[in-house]
Formats: structure tokens, sequence, C-alpha cells
């Protein structure tokens, strides 16, 4: 039997829902960045790892993903089990109710009836926002997660990455005044979106965007990034732009979102790195992939110490840990543990 937690679960704070990296507060992203570190301590020790798992005993998640997934999935689906959270799954829609005509609504609905948090992943830009609306607008209101809407917003992914790049750039002033570049397919990759959002929060901050001209990144984001008065750029020479760079985050082809007949590609050889472009980059420079990883990024880019995409990916796990004790208002209880 899980103890009791020793103090009882606080109210539900803003963010409710996390949906949408525009909405989030610098406060917020430090706050996520604070408890991931916190939880990773606790986690160190048999004795932590216990308490952890007490802390939301109580509690049950819904992990609906119906676009594919490896890292979100588990990484979210472990992190519940780090804090206790009993968790439900519904990957392939083909077993799911949604095959006999049922709406998304009527399915969120139902979920909500069971779980105290719904985790969702979709191929559909805006149904976690719709989903979101929709429990704002019942009695049994629970917090919806965006786990990845689409080509649209990755969410969670951008807060993994603000932490990963904090933690790198501790040492150096922190994301502040940092040149960060980010390659490939930024058209339609919403990990690349999602981080603009949040890297707005980083007072001069750099960004410089390595595409081809036909997946250059969108005019909303853009338009975000010179309201808030962040300074960037693009280029389709990316050549030219790596030597000046504190961090290269790179994407892959999102060809899963080609229209039917299409077939993009770019060359992989000029908006990607191997040995070649290592060597030109500075020796302090992090690597940061929100992998799957293609032909972009070659593996042996992977012994180098800049190599930072490993590292980001288990960052993922904490982060997520973290969100969940934040939305579901376990700050208090987790410093407990931390004394
Ligand atoms: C990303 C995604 O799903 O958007 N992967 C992930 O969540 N780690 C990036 C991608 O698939 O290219």
């Amino acid at each position: 039997m899980p103890a009791e937690p020793a103090v009882p679960p606080a109210p539900l704070r803003e963010p409710f829902h996390i949906i949408d990296p525009e909405s989030f507060h610098r406060t917020f992203l430090d706050e996520i960045c604070a408890l991931a570190t916190d939880v990773r301590a606790v986690a160190k020790s048999r004795e932590g790892r216990l308490g952890l798992q007490a802390l939301l005993s109580d509690r049950r998640a819904m992990l609906y993903f119906t676009q594919p997934s490896t890292r979100t999935f588990l990484s979210f689906d472990n992190a519940c089990h780090i804090l206790g959270i009993r968790t439900s799954e519904i990957r392939d829609p083909s077993t799911s109710s949604e095959v006999k005509g049922e709406s998304l609504e009527d399915s969120i609905r139902t979920f909500s009836s069971y779980v105290d948090i719904i985790i969702m992943r979709s191929a559909e830009p805006g149904l976690a926002a719709r989903a979101a609306r929709l429990m704002d607008s019942i009695a049994r209101r629970l917090p919806i997660v965006n786990a990845g809407s689409g080509p649209d917003q990755h969410p969670t992914q951008a807060l993994l990455d603000i932490y990963t790049l904090d933690r790198s750039f501790a040492e150096r002033g922190g994301i502040e005044g940092k040149t960060i570049g980010m390659m490939g397919d930024l058209a339609r990759g919403r990990t690349v979106r999602s981080l603009c959002h949040l890297l707005r929060h980083y007072p001069g901050v750099r960004l410089r965007f390595l595409s081809p001209p036909e997946f250059r990144m969108r005019a909303d984001v853009k338009e975000t990034l010179s309201r808030h008065a962040i300074e960037f750029d693009e280029t389709d020479e990316p050549a030219t732009a790596l030597p000046g760079l504190d961090a290269l985050y790179l994407t892959r082809l999102q060809s899963e979102y080609d229209r039917p007949g299409e077939n993009a590609r770019f060359d992989h050889a000029r908006f990607g790195i191997g040995p070649d472009e290592l060597a030109r980059m500075n020796p302090d420079a992090i690597i940061m992939h929100p992998l799957p990883r293609g032909p972009e990024l070659d593996p042996r880019v992977d012994d180098d110490p800049r190599a930072m995409y490993w590292r980001q990916e288990r960052n993922g796990m904490w982060v997520r840990a973290a969100l969940l004790i934040r939305v579901l208002g376990a700050e208090a209880q987790l410093r407990e543990l931390g004394r």
C-alpha cells in the first residue's frame, strides 16, 4: 500500500491545461526547470524513489496517443510511473469507439469519467485545444496536456528543450544572449515552432533559421518573435552560419505531412551535420535534436561531447514528471521529500 501523502494536494494553478506555449510565462518555465532538477535529485536515492511513488499514487492518467510516438509516450508513461500515477492508454484509434463513429468530444468526455488528467497526441492541429475547451465547459474539468498536435505545437517538447538549454548554459550566463540555430524542416516541425515561442522569454537570444526556402519557419512564429523584439534571420546557406552558433537544433524532414502526391525533399548533406560540419562549429556549442533522426544527423556525431540529444531525451522524462507535479498540484509534497 503506498503511503498517504503527508501534505494534501494544493488547488490547481494556471496554466491549467498545457496546450499553447505562447501563453506560458517565464516564471512558469523557471518553475518547471527547478522542479525537474528537484525530482531528479530526489530520485537519486531508493528512499527518494519510494517517496516519489507515493506522491501522486491516488491519481490516474489517460495517455491518448493516436499519432506515432516513442519518446514522448515512453517519457510520459515513465514519468507517471515514477510518481505513482496509474495510466490507461489508447494508441490505436482502431481499437477505440472512434471506429464506431464516436466524436472526439464524446471520447474525451468518456476518458474524463475515469481519470484525473488527459495527455494527448494527434496528427490533427488544434485537437488538444478543442479537448481543453470541452473540459472548460463541463463540470468535471480535467487538465489536458498537448503531447503534440499535428505540425502545429509540441509544448512539452519545448519545455524539455528549454531545460536542456538552461542546463547546458548554466555556467555561461544562461540562455540569455545565446545564438541558436534551427535547421531542417522548419515549416512543419512543431518542436521548433513551440521552442521559438518559449525562447522569446530570454532577452538577447538570437535565432538563425537554416532551411531550404520551401521549408522556412512560418510567418506566425516570425511575427511573434518580431513582436517580442527577438532577433532572427534566415538563410539557405547553413555552412556559413554554423561557426557562430552556441546551439544547433536539428530537425528531420516531416514527410508524414506531405500532401497527397507530394514527395518533399531537401539536401540532407547541406541541411544536416556530420564530422565536417562538426569541425566548423564552436568547441563549446551544443547539438540538439528532438529525435527520431533522419539522414540529417550522422551517427558519427553521437560520440562528440557537444551532442546533447541523448541527454535531451532523458531530460524529457524529468521535465514531464515536473509538469505532472505542477499541473496536479504536488509541489509542496515534493519539497517535503527533498528535505
Ligand atoms: C518530435 C515530434 O513528434 O514532433 N519527436 C518527439 O516528440 N521527440 C520530432 C519529430 O518527430 O521529428
